[in-house]
């Protein structure tokens, strides 16, 4: 049996000064911390949002409890991180299109994002981040897992690494969302959030190692939703390297899992998180409000 023990996995959390305006309890030692002192509806000072981005790129996700935003504060929210995205395929609210729901009904078996993956990855300019508001939450499950990938890099081999540096991955948004994508059946099954395949999908190559533009630090970038070959490489011949990492992008020292509550927000870092919407709550309702952050061409 070949079992690769992970050992001395080096947690994220280097920067020991204090916040000033929050206060920041770290989840687990992977990622992810609890953030509290910040009403996200009110209008929050530069100096606050400025520790908020702090804590974002330390723990690369962060959550709140006990929030109450309008579709239009969750939107002015999210817009001082950056320009929001306006999904290309689900629909945002009529009255506020930069707020995308995301609901299970009690009738559903589907969910949206109910494998790992990191946000809209087709895109050329692929998020920043997703700042998702729970406005009902199930009694029990729904939770949502969320996976490091600064640590799935810098656990790589060398050899993994020398193998793989300075390629590209192909991202396609036909496996989702295409007229072969796994939403095509289940729209004609009714689920409320698959929708309607497309003839025309988007398609971009990014670097399977990318660069935090911010943090300078390297992740692993890619996601069984959205990558469809590494390139120069056919499918079938990326499918043995793509099916290891992905396995080894959500080793569970490098996850993290987060149980909503109504009122709760999880803003997570997709440029360097994968996540992982849990489907294990059939019969109970679940909605929430997804407004996202774009970000830059990643390299
Ligand atoms: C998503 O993938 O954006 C949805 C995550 C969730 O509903 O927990």
């Amino acid at each position: 049996m070949n079992i690769a023990y992970r050992e001395n996995i080096s947690m994220t959390h280097q920067d020991a000064s204090p916040y000033q305006h929050l206060e920041v309890k770290p989840l687990t030692g992977g990622l992810g911390a609890e953030l509290f002192g910040a009403d996200l509806g009110s209008a929050l000072g530069d100096d606050v949002i400025a520790e908020i981005r702090r804590a974002l790129l330390q723990y690369q996700v962060i959550f709140f409890r006990d929030q109450e935003m309008t579709p239009e504060q969750h939107r002015d929210f999210g817009k001082r991180f950056g320009d929001l995205h306006i999904h290309e395929y689900v629909k945002g609210l009529d009255a506020v299109p930069e707020v995308m729901p995301v609901i299970k009904t009690e009738a559903d078996t589907f969910n949206f994002g109910g494998t790992w993956h990191s946000d809209v990855t087709y895109h050329t300019t692929p998020p920043l981040g997703s700042i998702l508001y729970a406005l009902e939450a199930p009694e029990v499950g729904g939770d949502t897992m969320f996976a490091n990938q600064y640590l799935a890099y810098e656990t790589l081999s060398d050899g993994m690494k020398e193998l793989l540096e300075g390629r590209k991955a192909v991202h396609s948004a036909e496996p989702i969302y295409g007229k072969t994508g796994a939403f095509s059946s289940r729209y004609k099954q009714g689920a409320s959030m698959a929708t309607k395949p497309v003839e025309v999908v988007l398609e971009s190559q990014h670097p399977i190692f990318r660069t935090h533009p911010e943090t300078g630090r390297k992740s692993l970038y890619v996601n069984g939703n959205f990558v469809v070959n590494l390139a120069g490489l056919s499918a079938i011949e990326s499918a043995p390297i793509l099916q290891r990492l992905y396995q080894h992008a959500t080793t569970p020292e490098f996850c993290c899992r987060f149980r909503w509550r109504k009122g709760s927000v999880a803003f997570w870092d997709n440029r360097c998180v994968q996540h992982y919407a849990v489907n294990d709550y059939t019969g109970q309702r679940r909605v929430m409000h997804r407004v996202t952050v774009m970000g830059d061409q990643p390299y």
